[in-house]
């Protein structure tokens, strides 16, 4: 699949297939990630273990059910809702704390993956709320692997579709404009 119809067609995927994603997959994956503009380090900690997923699943419903943020508790309050959406891989981007343009850069990677998964026929969610699972939970962050000094920044669910739940509409085009 090229580049363009890659793009074309990601769309993040909110119900997964327990099959897990092959190795070489993942290292295609983290190989976009790598690909991706830089400005600083990261670390990628690509978390398959069920566990742990599980863990960071409840944590994160939990915290989004408590966070007062409207659109997080209607989220959070959808029958059925699992925020990790039983994705059997997270791809988590963490960088040096307040380190410059880290959400710009790790947003770069986490596009790249998004992408890179669509051309794999692979489904993908670019996720922030599993910051608000981690936050505070250092022994969670520990299984996961964040090395010390790292904080979160996004995350990447990756696995293979099992259909359109919890879909969203397509949001408006952005607007443009051409200053020639
Ligand atoms: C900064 C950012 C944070 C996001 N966080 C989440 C998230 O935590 N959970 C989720 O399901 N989708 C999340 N999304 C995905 C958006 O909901 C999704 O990209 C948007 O609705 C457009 O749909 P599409 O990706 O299918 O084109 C996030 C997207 C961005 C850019």
């Amino acid at each position: 699949m090229d580049a363009l119809k890659a793009i074309e067609l990601r769309k993040s995927t909110r119900s997964y297939q327990p099959k897990p994603v092959e190795a070489d997959k993942i290292e295609q994956l983290i190989a976009a990630a790598n690909n991706a503009p830089k400005a600083g380090t990261l670390h990628i900690s690509v978390v398959e273990n069920t566990d742990v997923l599980k863990e960071l699943n409840d944590a994160t419903l939990i915290a989004m059910k408590n966070s007062g943020v409207e659109f997080l508790m209607s989220r959070a309050a959808l029958e059925g809702y699992q925020p990790l959406y039983g994705a059997p891989v997270l791809f988590l981007l963490t960088a040096p704390k307040d380190a410059p343009y880290n959400t710009a850069t790790a947003s770069c990677a986490a596009a790249n993956i998004t992408i890179a998964a669509t051309a794999l026929a692979l489904g993908s969610c670019y996720v922030i709320s599993p910051l608000l699972g981690l936050d505070g939970k250092s022994e969670l962050s520990g299984k996961i692997g964040i090395p010390e000094g790292f904080s979160p920044v996004c995350g990447v669910l990756v696995g293979y579709s099992a259909g359109e739940a919890f879909s969203t509409p397509k949001p408006a085009a952005y607007s443009v404009n051409y200053c020639k």
